[in-house]
């Protein structure tokens, strides 16, 4: 189809508000101020060294201390990149102005930022990862920024009381849309406000997304998945079974073989799973009892979990729907287990069904030598 034929996000998110006359308008400008933001990201990532944006973040220390620069941390203690920060503050500068937002949440701030005073209150609150899959970025392989957006309770928008972060807590099923920018070899966004998911295709020349990708849906069926194995040894039971039945392939249970992938940036992978197909696990482990999962329930979870259902696949807890969990925290961590329905189901049914074997007979020559990752 011709360049000049497609519509451009703007238009489409006319076009949809068409459907409910009452609506102010407020929301597709708050889609537009966050699709503002990733055309920015995009362009800082671009430049790479050149832009002198890769590498840590430095901690500002007090300069008795300032012996050595030391890399700075975020609330979860990892180490923070420079474009984490850039494009933490990217988000804030482009959403904070537009009187669409009460507040944001992100996984570079410890806590809630507010509107300032200065500016307009609105109905919504945004909930970001600016930079997913960051630890890629000085190898320059695909990143990207994952956004949720939630309503905010009505006495927070009416000034009666401050927000807190106890608004932000809130189920992935009130969401009221979600996406994800790709920073790849195109930057794309990917985009549900509860019809479905679609995907815009960034113009370099015009600065516009354009939607190249409507109502895109994920096979029900894969032949392939995607899982940190170094990681095999804290598995539970259930992953374990799984991912030991993948990779016997035609010889095992399934009768088929499975291929793998693991890109180590979960954009990318739910982007690949997106269009082909396949299911992404990084579930619950026993690797540190205080983390129950690596991925953030508030800003990784359930925006790529609302994205994924919308398109008809799943995302799961590996014993439930994400979307259904009742956030305790804003950092909260979650076992993760999203994509092509069938997989997600099975992984499902592994969790509910008794062990095949005890827990005891995990130690075992018989499961040892089935279990493709042990010794
Ligand atoms: P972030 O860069 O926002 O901290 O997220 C990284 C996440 C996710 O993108 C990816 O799936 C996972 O961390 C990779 O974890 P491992 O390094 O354990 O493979
Ligand atoms: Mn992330
Ligand atoms: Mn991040």
């Amino acid at each position: 189809m011709p360049l000049s034929q497609r519509s451009t996000l703007t238009q489409f998110l006319i076009e949809e508000r068409r459907r409910y006359p009452g609506a102010s308008g407020d929301f597709n400008a708050l889609i537009l101020d966050v699709a503002l933001a990733c055309k920015a990201i995009a362009r800082s990532v671009a430049f790479g060294e050149l832009g002198g944006v890769t590498g840590n973040h430095l901690a500002h220390l007090p300069a008795t201390q300032a012996t050595a620069a030391v890399a700075s941390v975020n609330v979860q203690g990892e180490v923070q990149k420079k474009l984490d920060v850039i494009s933490n503050d990217m988000f804030l500068r482009a959403n904070e102005w537009g009187g669409h937002l009460a507040g944001m949440a992100s996984e570079e701030m410890a806590e809630p930022y507010a509107i300032p005073a200065n500016f307009p209150r609105g109905k919504y609150l945004l909930v970001f990862d600016p930079l997913d899959g960051s630890s890629n970025i000085d190898v320059n392989v695909s990143v990207g920024s994952i956004f949720s957006v939630l309503r905010a309770p009505a006495e927070v928008v009416q000034g009666q009381r401050k927000l807190t972060v106890e608004d932000f807590l809130q189920p992935g099923t009130e969401q009221v849309a979600a996406g994800y920018a790709i920073y790849g070899p195109t930057t794309m966004l990917m985009l549900t406000v509860g019809s479905g998911v679609h995907g815009f295709t960034l113009d370099p020349n015009l600065g516009e997304f354009k939607l190249t990708h409507p109502d895109v849906m994920v096979p029900a069926d894969t032949q392939e998945f995607a899982i940190n194995a170094s990681n095999s040894r804290f598995w539970e039971p259930p992953v374990k079974r799984y991912v030991d039945e993948c990779l016997a392939g035609k010889t095992g249970p399934r009768g088929q073989d499975f291929n793998m992938r693991w890109i180590a940036s979960m954009v990318a992978e739910a982007h690949r799973i997106l269009m082909r197909g396949g299911v992404f696990l990084y579930p619950r482990d026993t690797k540190d009892p205080s983390k129950p999962g690596r991925l953030r329930l508030m800003y990784e979870a359930n925006p790529i979990g609302m994205i994924m259902e919308q398109a008809g696949g799943r995302a799961s807890t590996g014993r439930g729907p994400v979307l259904q969990v009742q956030p305790q925290s804003l950092h909260q961590r979650i076992g993760l287990v999203f994509g092509s329905k069938s997989e997600v189901e099975r992984i499902e049914r592994y969790h509910d069904e008794p062990l095949p074997l005890k827990k005891a007979d995990f130690e075992t020559p018989l499961f040892a030598e089935r279990s493709l990752f042990r010794d």
